[in-house]
């Protein structure tokens, strides 16, 4: 088979309509692109920084096996190169044949908007969520809607009536996105551009997009400028508030088998493009409390482009994921033209943002070990709000217990100190000893006696310590009353 020549243009289908993107418009956030370059101004943006959803759009991807289901995103932080054979659905593409969708019938109806500057955003999460229910054949109960819409603010309307348009939708007047715009002929067009690689290079910047893992590893090798981007949601907000400017740029995105979540007696691997919800999704019944963890972290939209390894790649003593993964005793899999190596997470941050990772590596997964045996499992959040926050303190504690003795010890804290890191010390005083209160309270303080937290906008040094003395003793409660009714603490 000859080789299959490369595009120098990516090809995306907003709203029905097929569009060819070259130069420096493969560039841009997708939100700039849809309103200043296809004159679509309904999509809104407000704080440019995936916070608020009001310039969310509703896309999918077609890959080998063919369309995932369509997703809500924030088009503000995503280059639009991230969309190469996607389709996206922007507020203006909800109405059919001139009129209304259902949900913008509802929000009309239940006065779901004021100022209308959240609105358009509100109507596309919603359209997910009308989708999936419909898809699912599931109700639209409030607490979904409210988890839909997690990523949506409104400052004016108020929540009140923007819940009821969802709660009332008639999802038998909903006309399934999937159907309207997935088309047969969309789909044959597309695949016969899947296998094709993209090159695109504007006045300062270059964008690779490889099909093959070897190709990869070439093109990191070639030069030290090439930075990967996988969904974009700690660069794009770089981009947009810290003037971050990439210059060459190699996206994984075409490459087979990337976005992957396999299962197996072992462990569970996750490729280097597998999205937060895909992972969500995947170990909802395998790993009830690392579903907990992913259920509050960000926002769906935020899940939905990004991925699990930026979280880990990207190396914030705050990363929400780092933790579990490490009490865990997760790998990651590295890769370049050099050969294939493994480094335990637990070793991998060597400072803050210095990683065990050459210049030319490239991360193709992690694996997670099956932890088999009896544990108990519990991830820590501390955040100011529940929801779509940035962490003050996280932690992670895995315990084995033997009758009443605690027979294995792992912990695991971030956001006190410049990287997530496991405490041994912490983990040596929890082995042999009785598995009560006292046990606990102890190891608090000994965690509170190692860490070395900074004041910071999040939380102050003082409140840090409070905060891992309590975690401990709040550990021992639920993983008491885990013990006594499993299902209500993993299932809440
Ligand atoms: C509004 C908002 C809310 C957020 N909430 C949370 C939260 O609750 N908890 C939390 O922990 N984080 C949160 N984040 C941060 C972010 O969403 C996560 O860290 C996410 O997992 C990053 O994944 P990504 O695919 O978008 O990474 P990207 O932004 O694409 O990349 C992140 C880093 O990883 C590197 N990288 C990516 N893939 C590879 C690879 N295969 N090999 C080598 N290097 C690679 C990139 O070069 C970059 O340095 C939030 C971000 C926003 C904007
Ligand atoms: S403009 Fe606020 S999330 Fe995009
Ligand atoms: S209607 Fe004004 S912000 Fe929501």
């Amino acid at each position: 088979m000859g080789q299959i020549a490369k595009r120098n243009h990516l090809l995306i289908n907003v709203n029905g309509e097929t569009i060819k993107v070259s130069g420096e418009e493969a560039f841009l956030p997708l939100a700039q692109f849809l309103r200043n370059t296809l004159h679509k101004p309904g999509t809104k943006v407000v704080c440019a920084e995936g916070d608020c959803g009001a310039c969310t759009v509703v896309t999918a991807t077609l890959r080998q096996d063919g369309w995932p289901p369509l997703r809500a995103i924030n088009s503000c932080i995503a280059p639009v190169y991230l969309f190469d054979l996607s389709c996206i659905v922007t507020v203006e593409g909800m109405k059919h044949a001139e009129s209304l969708s259902e949900v913008q019938n509802k929000m009309r109806e239940f006065h779901g908007g004021q100022c209308g500057f959240c609105t358009p955003g509100m109507v596309c999460s919603m359209a997910q969520l009308a989708e999936d229910c419909k898809e699912s054949k599931q109700e639209v109960t409030e607490k979904k809607a409210r988890n839909y819409l997690t990523g949506n603010l409104c400052r004016c309307t108020g929540y009140e009536p923007i819940l009821k348009a969802a709660t009332n939708l008639d999802l038998n007047k909903w006309e399934s996105l999937a159907a309207r715009y997935l088309t047969s002929a969309l789909t044959a067009h597309f695949q016969s551009e899947l296998h094709a690689g993209i090159e695109i290079t504007s006045e300062n910047k270059k964008l690779y997009m490889p099909t093959t893992l070897p190709e990869a590893f070439q093109i990191k090798a070639a030069s030290k400028q090439v930075r990967l981007v996988a969904g974009a949601t700690d660069l794009g907000v770089l981009i947009n508030k810290a003037k971050t400017s990439l210059q060459e740029i190699l996206v994984l995105n075409k490459i087979s088998g990337v976005h992957a979540v396999n299962g197996s007696a072992h462990g569970i691997l996750i490729g280097a493009m597998a999205s937060l919800t895909d992972v969500e999704n995947f170990v909802k019944s395998a790993h009830p409390e690392l579903k907990r963890l992913l259920h509050i972290f960000a926002s769906p939209q935020i899940k939905n482009q990004g991925t699990l390894l930026g979280n880990i790649l990207n190396g914030s003593p705050i990363g929400d994921s780092i933790p579990a993964l490490m009490v865990l005793d997760a790998e990651i899999q590295l890769q370049s033209v050099r050969g294939a190596r493994t480094v335990k997470l637990n070793d991998y941050y060597k400072g803050y943002k210095v990683f065990d990772k050459a210049e030319d590596e490239i991360a193709t997964g992690i694996f997670v070990p099956a932890l088999k045996g009896n544990y108990l499992h519990r991830y820590f959040k501390v955040s100011l709000r529940k929801d779509l926050d940035i962490s003050a303190v996280t932690c992670a504690i895995v315990l084995k217990l033997e009758g009443t003795n605690i027979s294995e010890a792992r912990v695991a804290m971030g956001g006190v100190g410049p990287t997530v890191t496991r405490m041994p010390s912490v983990e040596a005083h929890l082995v042999g000893k009785t598995f009560n209160e006292m046990t606990f309270t102890t190891a608090g303080s000994l965690a509170s006696g190692s860490i070395k937290p900074i004041s910071d906008l999040r939380a102050s040094a003082e409140y840090r310590h409070l905060v891992t003395e309590n975690l401990f003793k709040k550990c021992f409660h639920e993983m008491q009353a885990e013990l006594s009714s499993p299902m209500e603490v993993l299932c809440p």
